[in-house]
């Protein structure tokens, strides 16, 4: 019996290779011209962080988004579809004429496009590390070359190395808008920006009208927002300067995620993943009617 369980074992050791190679060796992380991304396919950045590919809503609608490869319970990031879904079964996301990024549906009508001039260069779209889903030249990996990327365009969620605010070279401004309810990514009612206008905040919008706000930035952090005192896994950048005038956190270290996002009540939400109970850790949140528009009213902020 020993022996015929060594052997089954063996068998089983052999068979899940056999089995689980093929999927192993076909995780890329590009498309190319040749190679589309089709319905049941995805691309795993090199550092298997994030993941991109089609998903449903309920009703069926298909989407391209992105999000943690190692995470079980999906958390989307980004969203590229968001207002003109797939109705049908099918759909493939394609590079045309070595050139632009398309989605095309079933009967290969255009649902989406990277929507860039013409550079007459042959392109790759990259997923990268930091969620960055990048077009550029095939043999280009240079940031300032980049024919188009996602994080120009977030949908409602700000991770690390991801601006918010102005770039004065592009003319983009990014802010992020919240989906309409918690299972549809259509842009809803709520959006997140950071106010160039005077001294640089962040705004909370209820459509255009401002709901919450953060207070000016002091040269260290938002002054509103008590809560981000001695926070000591992030930091938090405010660049304002012939380039840009912009917003964005990094992680001291990398292996920890975090992000922040605006749901679709228009809360504010600054979430940590927590390995040891594989959930989202709240830090802090903000809406209108929370307590801490009171804090704001002490200093003088508030609306
Ligand atoms: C995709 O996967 C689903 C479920 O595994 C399967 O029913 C469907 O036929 C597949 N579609 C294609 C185009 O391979
Ligand atoms: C997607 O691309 C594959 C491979 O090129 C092709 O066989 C398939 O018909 C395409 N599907 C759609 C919906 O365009
Ligand atoms: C259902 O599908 C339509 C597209 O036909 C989309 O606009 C709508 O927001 C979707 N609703 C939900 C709840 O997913
Ligand atoms: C916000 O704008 C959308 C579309 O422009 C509209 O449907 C919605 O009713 C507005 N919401 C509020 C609260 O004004
Ligand atoms: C980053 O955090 C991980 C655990 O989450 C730890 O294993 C690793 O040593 C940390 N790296 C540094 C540079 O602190």
């Amino acid at each position: 019996m020993k022996t015929f369980h060594s052997h089954v074992s063996t068998f089983m050791f052999i068979f899940s290779l056999f089995f689980f190679y093929p999927f192993v060796s076909v995780a890329v992380d590009t498309i190319t011209p040749t190679q589309p991304l089709t319905i049941n396919q995805t691309l795993v950045s090199h550092g298997e962080v994030f993941e991109l590919g089609f998903f449903n809503t309920n009703n069926g609608s298909l989407y391209i988004g992105i999000w943690y490869k190692q995470i079980q319970q999906l958390t989307y990031v980004w969203v590229a579809n968001r207002d003109t879904p797939i109705t049908s079964s099918s759909g493939n996301l394609t590079i045309v004429d070595n050139d632009n990024m398309v989605l095309v549906n079933q009967v290969g009508t255009v649902v989406w496009s990277s929507n860039q001039p013409t550079k007459a260069v042959k392109t790759v779209a990259q997923l990268l590390d930091n969620d960055n889903f990048v077009l550029r030249p095939e043999n280009d990996e240079k940031l300032e070359n980049y024919i188009w990327q996602s994080f120009d365009y977030p949908t409602d969620t700000l991770l690390p190395e991801m601006k918010l605010g102005w770039d004065k070279k592009s003319g983009i401004t990014r802010r992020l808008q919240s989906w309409k309810t918690s299972d549809d990514p259509t842009i809803g009612d709520y959006s997140f920006k950071l106010d160039t206008s005077g001294f640089p905040e962040l705004l909370t919008l209820k459509n255009e009208t401002r709901i919450w706000r953060t207070g000016p930035w002091n040269g260290i952090r938002f002054s509103g927002v008590q809560q981000m005192v001695g926070v000591d896994i992030m930091q938090f950048e405010l660049h304002d300067n012939s380039d840009e005038i912009s917003y964005k956190f990094e992680m001291v270290n990398n292996s920890i995620y975090s992000r922040l996002v605006i749901n679709s009540f228009g809360v504010n939400q600054r979430l940590v993943w927590e390995k040891t109970t594989k959930t989202w850790r709240l830090y802090w949140s903000f809406s209108k009617d929370c307590d801490h528009v009171g804090i704001l009213s002490r200093v003088g902020l508030g609306d």
